[in-house]
């Protein structure tokens, strides 16, 4: 019996555990119902009388070293937790629950757009919101004097001759295009767009545009109607209707201004247009010959239809947002109400 005792005391000292379960397996392994700490207790009734007190010693100071052992692993576990080494978590823990974010009502707008145009066949196409003065307003056909060229109604990074400004509308991304791509071409171009504009609820100094071009050879009028009204049916449902007012653009020639019937009050009149049955939705027009001829595409042998809208407007449309400042602000209780929009 001494034998055993020394050995099982040398085996304790030596004893190691990596985790939790393997601590449990020696407690039980020495000192359960079947241990070999217990089996020796057992034994221990039948050591004669004399040799009691002996053997008594040992086997308690045994049990004391299988549990100080215990112990110590259990606490050297804990540091090594600490060092984020070892892993005495419960695994099967259910995780911190990780609160998801929802696609902001831009971005949904916005991929729409793109989606719809994607499926009449249109490539997207961006440009930098740092420009200069050609690609934003000279290529374009605005005279000298326009106001939009103004320090009032426009950012400039630099002044003089072809300065640098924050662009004021995708337009430019239409003159980059005829610039660069063979024709025919076919685009939709997201992206921001810069005003000097003082921000309220109805205007903004930054704000989202897509613009639209497709120059070919004999592109009419009517193609253009055909597009928009196939686009305003996607957007806003099977029984949108447009009509086209008579606009000005410089950059077009004729020019109009797109209104889909409204679908809040379906065309009776209510605040949200204003009583008149119809929301604008975009300017349009045929691409000036000017303007082709500009960017070196021969405008006796192509013409072109380019159109642009406001994403914030379409959005504001389509979920009857009533300020623009709410889609900068981030507020939570306004983004979560978008989370069931894919
Ligand atoms: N660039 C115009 C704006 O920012 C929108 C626009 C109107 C774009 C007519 C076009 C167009 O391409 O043909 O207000």
């Amino acid at each position: 019996m001494e034998n055993k005792i020394a050995d099982l005391m040398s085996r304790i000292e030596a004893m190691k555990a990596s985790n939790m379960q393997e601590i449990e397996d020696l407690r039980v392994k020495l000192l359960g119902k079947k241990g070999e700490v217990t089996a020796l207790f057992d034994e221990f009734r039948t050591v004669p009388p004399e040799s009691k007190r002996l053997f008594g010693q040992k086997l308690n100071a045994l049990k004391n070293a299988a549990h100080s052992k215990l112990e110590s692993l259990k606490e050297s576990l804990g540091s090594l937790k600490q060092d984020g080494a070892g892993s005495g978590n419960d695994l099967t823990m259910p995780g911190t629950p990780f609160e998801a974010g929802t696609r902001h009502p831009i971005s949904i707008t916005r991929s729409e757009i793109i989606s719809i145009f994607r499926k009449f066949g249109y490539d997207v196409m961006e440009g930098p919101e740092i420009e200069d003065d050609w690609h934003v307003f000279g290529a374009l056909n605005f005279p000298p004097e326009h106001p939009a060229r103004d320090m009032q109604d426009t950012f400039f990074v630099t002044t003089g001759e072809n300065p640098i400004l924050l662009r004021t509308h995708t337009s430019s991304v239409q003159v980059r295009a005829m610039e660069t791509l063979p024709l025919p071409i076919r685009i939709v171009c997201p992206g921001r767009v810069f005003r000097n504009e003082a921000i309220s609820a109805r205007a903004h100094c930054i704000f989202h545009q897509v613009e639209g071009l497709y120059i070919d050879e004999g592109v009419s009028f009517a193609d253009m109607k055909q597009a928009i009204l196939l686009f305003a049916r996607e957007m806003f449902g099977a029984d949108a209707k447009i009509r086209m007012r008579p606009s000005y653009f410089p950059f077009t020639e004729p020019s109009a201004e797109v209104d889909v019937n409204c679908n809040i009050c379906k065309g009776k009149g209510c605040n949200i247009c204003k009583g008149t049955g119809w929301l604008e939705i975009m300017g349009c027009g045929m691409v000036d010959p000017n303007v082709l001829e500009a960017s070196g595409i021969d405008s006796k042998k192509y013409s072109g239809f380019a159109f642009g809208m406001g994403v914030e407007r379409i959005a504001m449309l389509k979920w009857q947002v009533k300020d623009l400042r709410e889609y900068f602000e981030n507020d939570l209780r306004f983004l979560h109400e978008f989370e069931t929009v894919i």
